[in-house]
């Protein structure tokens, strides 16, 4: 039944100019879901269909929300009112695939899996780590990034090594994966901050010892902050991927096929190449 629709709906978007259809589709699926004229309402039948909230889901738009947190360059940051870098554009030609408007939302780190759980977003792409607890709670896309947690220090410290940060102060962002493995630092005494920037900031005032957060966002950090490093030796290797609502697999399968047409065609090459520049 449902397919069917779909079918039809798909073959008068191909009947009909492409942008009158896209048009069509922006205005129209606001109020009706299930509106049958257009590729994109009827995607949106499937994508109400496959989230709880999907009621509130903006993917009953045509639309896609994410949330992010823009604190984390160069994937996501403020330029002047635009949420730019690396996880917008790939969202951004994510969307375009899946013929989808994108909508991105930014809030504080740790609300990102709630937002997505709730179904207030879609998705989020944020620089984050997959790991085995986050995916006790969201599905993660195909990975699209190698990363890391390293550490910065001011130049000149005693800390040369992870095994020297035993007993430090270590600041981290709440919530991520930096703050989760400095948990593990003996008698480390971990400092939480909002931004990853804040932590910097408290390094470089000498109120932490050592920043722990992933290794782009350092470069990025480092260059704006005089007297600071990053040690050689990274803290962990860890890989991005985008969250999904737990069972989502229609919305999953979609991301997946589109981030594997990206690196195939070398367009998330191109993306990544634009914000990281010499290594
Ligand atoms: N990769 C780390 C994590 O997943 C940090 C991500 C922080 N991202 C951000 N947009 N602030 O926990």
């Amino acid at each position: 039944m449902k397919k069917n629709k779909i079918a039809v709906a798909v073959a008068l978007c191909m009947a009909a100019v492409l942008t009158a259809c896209g048009g069509t589709a922006k205005t129209e699926t606001t109020k009706a879901a299930g509106a049958e004229t257009t590729k994109a309402g009827a995607e949106t039948t499937v994508a109400a269909e496959t989230t709880k909230a999907g009621a509130e889901s903006s993917a009953a738009g045509g639309k896609l929300v994410m949330v992010t947190n823009a604190e984390f360059p160069p994937y996501e940051y403020h330029d002047n009112n635009d949420i730019v870098g690396i996880d917008a554009d790939i969202a951004k030609a994510i969307a375009d695939k899946m013929g989808m408007e994108l909508e991105i939302q930014d809030m504080a780190f740790d609300s990102l899996i709630p937002a997505v759980q709730s179904g207030k977003a879609d998705f989020t792409a944020a620089g984050m780590t997959v790991n085995e607890d986050r995916k006790k709670n969201v599905d993660f896309t195909d990975t699209y990034a190698q990363a890391a947690q390293v550490i910065i220090v001011k130049d000149g410290s005693e800390i040369k090594a992870p095994a020297d940060l035993d007993g430090k102060k270590i600041g981290v962002q709440t919530g991520t994966t930096g703050d989760i493995y400095a948990g593990d630092i003996k008698d480390g005494n971990i400092q939480r901050f909002n931004k990853g920037m804040e932590a910097v900031m408290a390094l470089s005032q000498g109120k932490v010892d050592a920043v722990v957060i992933d290794r782009e966002p350092a470069k990025v950090f480092v260059k704006e902050n005089a007297g600071l490093k990053i040690l050689d030796e990274a803290f962990t290797e860890e890989e991005y991927a985008i969250a999904v609502k737990k069972g989502n697999t229609e919305l999953l399968e979609k991301m997946n096929a589109a981030i594997k047409e990206l690196k195939d065609s070398g367009e998330l090459q191109k993306i990544v190449d634009k914000y990281i520049t010499a290594k």
